[in-house]
This record gives structure tokens, sequence and C-alpha cells, in this order.
């Protein structure tokens, strides 16, 4: 089949955030302990502590921002519990995702995670279970230079200077986990918490206060917060999970499906869209001129554990399937750059669409892992428009845009374009053009498997991993090239 892609070189939209990249690292599974953490004793490579495989695969991605300590574990979680000698440290029930949490990893650790792998720091504090006061302690702690005491207790636990807290959140999914309350209600509670984030440092107002927006498609949560307490929101979270079934008693198998259920999380990943619009018009109406941000803090695919395998929790595999709709959520991020201004992908390692995955002293970097690398070109890049026209990808009744696309302009003037060919056994002939320039030359990367399940293993961790594109061909002003089927590609032209 053939398509036209056309990017509007001379229509640049907004900035894509670097943080549209973020992550998110819960204190649950093996995500933090095992996934990242393993203390300094450990026979697995570490620095300081931190696996030295994860930290190098993760620097290599440059991500620009991690979420912690939660999610729902946010909201039960208590700071000091985590901060002097870690064997004083107290071991609390993980009331949220079962097993005890020792908090060897607490403040400290993270944010010196989040400085040796070079990101920004996005602290979720506890509205459910704690109070306002507690939240700016652990800010004081955090950011506070001077001699109060909470600074001179930071520097006795070994870190003399503050550290900068780019975001923080203010409570978790507060329809949910984080409380089960309405939106009137938590929007007052939010203001209460926000009148007390009094960072210090060389700028106090830098930090970005996040409220716990909607849950999907939750409209009236948006309408509801909004109304209340919009000019005293920074960013705005929305949480959306793609499952296969849209089931969550059964969402389905990460590894075990077929092109119905392909088709069907492709789908769902793509309603990604039709979400944004609907929760940036009713920020729209309380803030036209899109102050505040609209920040997808958790958004992935989730799967049922596999039966018979004894896994932690929201541990699960990660196939081509997730590198596709990765690719298009972010793809869509890219087209929502005026309003989306950071988003993490839930979650970093060891938990539902992960990057990474490890057992023991071995780790893997997952299908997810390589889209993040090809895509990161577009971080600070700014997003263009573009035109695609493409016959749809149908199974049984389901169908998807032929081919879904992204583009934007980096700051040496390359043009990148993210596509998608979601077809399971079709290739796509492009006609690739520029509208506004002229690219004299293109270079392409590919990631694409043998089967649409294809997965990488510790065994066998490279059968979902990026080549260079080839065969690419220009005529009468527009480039000509092959998208595989099942395949993600991003183009660079100069
Ligand atoms: O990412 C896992 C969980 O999903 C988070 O803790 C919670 O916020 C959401 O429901």
């Amino acid at each position: 089949m053939d398509a036209q892609v056309v990017v509007h070189a001379d229509r640049p939209g907004a900035v894509i955030r670097p943080e549209i990249y973020g992550q998110f690292a819960e204190q649950l599974g093996h995500g933090i302990d095992q996934g990242i953490w393993v203390g300094e004793a450990s026979a697995i490579p570490n620095i300081k502590g931190y696996r030295k495989d994860v930290v190098d695969a993760l620097k290599a991605i440059h991500v620009p921002v991690i979420r912690w300590p939660g999610g729902c574990f946010a909201d039960e979680y208590h700071w000091r519990d985590g901060i002097g000698p870690r064997g004083q440290r107290p071991v609390r029930r993980n009331l949220s995702w079962g097993g005890e949490e020792n908090n060897a990893f607490g403040t400290h650790e993270f944010m010196d995670f989040a400085e040796l792998i070079g990101a920004k720091t996005y602290i979720g504090v506890n509205v459910g279970g704690g109070t306002a006061r507690e939240m700016s302690d652990w800010l004081e702690y955090l950011t506070a230079d001077g001699q109060s005491s909470i600074a001179r207790e930071r520097r006795a636990n070994g870190r003399d200077k503050p550290w900068k807290v780019a975001y923080l959140g203010i409570g978790n999914e507060a329809w949910g986990c984080g409380g089960h309350m309405r939106p009137a209600y938590y929007a007052d509670l939010y203001r209460q918490f926000a009148t007390f984030v009094h960072p210090s440092g060389d700028d106090p107002s830098a930090i970005v206060r996040v409220a716990s927006g909607a849950n999907a498609d939750d409209v009236a949560w948006t309408e509801g917060v909004m109304s209340a307490a919009g000019e005293l929101i920074d960013a705005y979270g929305v949480h959306y999970y793609t499952l296969p079934t849209q089931d969550w008693k059964k969402k389905g198998s990460a590894t075990d499906f077929g092109e119905t259920e392909w088709i069907a999380t492709l789908h769902g990943a793509l309603h990604m869209d039709d979400l944004l619009n609907r929760h940036s018009a009713i920020m729209d109406k309380y803030d036209p001129k899109k102050r505040v941000a609209l920040v997808v803090d958790e958004w992935g695919n989730w799967y049922d554990p596999q039966p018979g395998v004894a896994s932690p929790p929201l541990y699960q595999q990660n196939s081509l399937r997730d590198a596709l709709t990765a690719a298009m959520t972010l793809n869509i991020f890219h087209a929502h750059a005026d309003r989306v201004r950071m988003a993490n992908i839930a979650q970093m390692v060891n938990v539902l669409q992960a990057m990474i995955l490890t057992d023991q002293k071995r780790m893997v970097l997952t299908p997810t892992y390589h889209v993040f690398d090809m895509y990161q070109v577009f971080q600070g890049a700014t997003s263009l428009p573009l035109d695609v026209r493409a016959p749809d990808y149908v199974f049984g009744n389901v169908h998807v845009p032929g081919v879904q696309a992204s583009a934007g302009r980096d700051a040496a003037g390359v043009v990148h374009v993210g596509l998608v060919n979601p077809s399971p056994d079709k290739p796509v002939r492009l006609h690739v053009r520029l509208s506004g320039a002229q690219a004299k030359s293109i270079k392409g990367r590919v990631l694409t498997a043998p089967a649409i399940t294809s997965i990488n293993t510790f065994d066998h961790p490279g059968v979902v991993k990026p080549e260079p594109l080839a065969g690419m061909s220009s005529s009468g002003g527009e480039w000509v090239l092959s998208l595989p089927p099942r395949s993600v590609v991003v183009l660079d032209m100069r």
C-alpha cells in the first residue's frame, strides 16, 4: 500500500518538552529494590548501591525527569522513614502493593540517583495519609540552605548542598487509592497543601505543583478540580493505562496474544489523543492562556501477570506491541506539546511497561526502551504539524490509521519524523515531503521483529532492537521509503 506524509516545516508549533520522556519509579515489587537499588554490598556491579548496568542504560536515553515514590505508595509514605542510617530505618508493610518496605531507598537514595543519571525530580507527597506540615518539612529537608534544624539534619545525614525539586505532586489518584475523594474535597485539600509549598533555593517559584488529575475519561473530575483550584495549579496530572480487553478484571496477556488483542491495544493507545483533547478543552475554559500544564504522569500498557509464574507485583514482559504503542503515544504527546509538558511512563524498571527488566545479575532492554532511545531526538525539538494520507489498517471491526506519525525540528535544524506502521504483515510504501523546506539527505532507524509477539529475553536480548533503515530514494522533491510491517521508524531529514 502507498501512503503520503507532508511535514509542514514552515508551521512550527510548541516545543516538545524533554519531560514528555519522563519516567515513573514506585516503591513496588522489583521496580526499585533489585531493579535500581541493590546496595553497596551487592555482588551485582553497582555505583554506591545503584545497579551500574541500569544506570548506564538510563543515562543513554537521557531520562529527563523521574517521578517517585508513587503512585498509590506516595499516599502511604512518610518521608522520615527513609532518612538516617539504613540499618535503623523502620520496616513497614507496603499497604498498596503487598510485602514489606525496608526503606533502604529513601530521600537521599532517590535524589542522588536522579542526580547520577542527570534527571530532574518529581516528588509525590502524601495527601491521603499525611499532612501539609509533613510535606513542608520534607520540602525544607530537600531544598533548604541555611541553618534551620531540618537543613542541619540533612547535612548530618550526608548531604551538604540542598537538592532541587522540579515537580511536586500533591497527592496521587485522589479519586482512588489516594483517598477516594470527590473533586470538590480534593480541590480544597489541594488548595491547602499548595499554600504550604515553600521550597528554598535560588528560585522558589520554580517548583511546579502538580494536582492529582483525572482517571482516564473522567472529565467531571477535571471540571471539578480546575473550577475550584485552577488558579493554584501549575500542572494537572491525568492517568491512562491501555488494557487489551479494557477489563481490569481480565486485562489480557503481555505475550500470549493474537491480532485481535494486537489491534485492540493499538486502538486503546490511540485513545490518548481523545483524552487529551477532552481534558484540554476543559482546561482551556479555566486557563485559556495555557499556563497550567497537562501532564500524563502515568501511562502505558497494563497486562495480567503471567499465569503459573511467581513474579513480583506488576511485573510484565514487553513485546513489539509495547514498542508500537509507546511510539504512538509519544507521537500524540508531540502533537499536544502546547499543553502536554510532562509525561511519566509507568514504570522505569521491572514494573508494567518497563524500559528495563532485571533478573539477579542479568538485565535486558525492552522494546519500549528502544523506542525511547530512537525518539530521544524529539526531546526539546519544535513540534511540526503533518498531514498523513494512508488507508486504515483494519481487523474485525477495529480501525487504526495505516500510518501514525509526528514530526519535530531540533535545534540544529534537523527534521525528525516518527512513524508507526501498525499492520502485522503489510509494508507501506511511504512518500515523505517537507513543505517550506528541502531535505537534501535522509537517515532512518527502524524497530521491528519477526512477530507481533516478539520479545527480548535474558537469553535472547537482541530480538527486538533498532537497525538502520535502508533503501530510501528521492524523486521530485519527495523521499520514498518502505515502512516494514509492525514497525516504528524515526527519520532524520536535513
Ligand atoms: O503504576 C501503578 C499504579 O497505578 C500506581 O501506583 C497508581 O497511581 C496507579 O493506579
